[in-house]
């Protein structure tokens, strides 16, 4: 199938908040066209909005919407992907691709609710996708080839980076960079309560923690070493000295909060 999407029809089935994300990333980059794409939504009232917002036919009806598209969207939380599946099963054939973004389902279990060898991508973005900086983790099914994984790249590199994986590591890959927002953010608040605790406004003490932690995952990622290697150098002892005094305050500060996962 490939990264050439010109002419290609796509359904998103399941447009809330992951869905929505693509949709509109997807539509305003360009790689798809108002006219052939199709949404779905569980409720009608949400289907009007969203088709007004986007331009694009929003309806509530999965079977009609999958009928003549090449690659469809499953992006309705895990314990409606079977049912959806059922709804979508008589108009599916092995030409079109299925990327299903829910959480914990195997590409198993769409194969067998298809009860055909329909092509089946597995992904696993995070919500940093919405300013287009995410994180995908994209695995294949037993009857899709490296074209499908070729064409879930492309669409997803569009809202950030990608990568293939084997389908037994999805479940880490969710844990980790699907959920890792959650754990970031409670350290980031975390260094930045230590801060207005030694007299920063709450402000600068944010945008200080923020770029911090924008400046420290850009450095691994550039360079490639081990974030150990980072907090090495001339002034390494300093560092420590200084990593071990906030500590005291940002991680008391998150031990004492429940930490909230999506
Ligand atoms: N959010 C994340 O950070 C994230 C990250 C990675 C993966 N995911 C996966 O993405 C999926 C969706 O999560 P979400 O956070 O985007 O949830 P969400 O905002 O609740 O979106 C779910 C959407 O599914 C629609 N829907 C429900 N039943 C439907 C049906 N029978 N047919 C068509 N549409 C239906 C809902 O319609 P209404 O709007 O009308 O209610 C809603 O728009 C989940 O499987 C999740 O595991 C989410």
């Amino acid at each position: 199938m490939g990264s050439d999407f010109a002419g290609k029809r796509v359904a998103v089935l399941g447009a809330g908040k992951m869905g929505g994300i693509l949709l509109k990333a997807l539509l305003e980059k360009g790689l798809l066209s108002p006219q052939a794409t199709v949404a779905t939504v569980q409720h009608e009232e949400r289907a009007r909005a969203l088709g007004q917002r986007l331009n694009v036919p929003v309806g509530t009806d999965n079977a009609a919407a999958v009928r003549g598209a090449d690659i469809i969207f499953v992006c309705v939380k895990p314990q409606v992907v079977q049912e959806v599946i059922e709804q979508i099963r008589p108009n599916i054939s092995n030409k079109q691709l299925i990327i299903s973004v829910a959480a914990s389902v195997p590409t198993s279990q769409i194969e067998k609710a298809l009860g055909r060898e329909v092509p089946v991508v597995r992904a696993m973005p995070n919500t940093p996708c919405v300013l287009g900086c995410g994180m995908t983790g994209i695995c294949k099914g037993k009857f899709a080839d490296t074209s499908h994984l070729e064409t879930a790249c492309a669409l997803f590199s569009v809202v950030g980076k990608t990568v293939v994986v084997d389908e037994k590591h999805m479940d880490a890959v969710t844990g980790l960079s699907a959920s890792g927002p959650a754990y970031i953010y409670i350290i980031l608040e975390s260094l930045a309560e230590a801060g207005v605790k030694l007299g920063l406004p709450r402000d600068i003490a944010t945008l200080l923690a923020a770029q911090t932690t924008l400046g420290a995952a850009t450095v691994v990622l550039e360079t490639g070493d081990h974030p150990a290697c980072s907090t090495a150098g001339e002034r390494a002892g300093e560092r420590v000295r200084a990593i071990v005094r906030v500590s005291r305050w940002s991680l008391g500060f998150a031990r004492a909060r429940t930490p909230v996962l999506h």
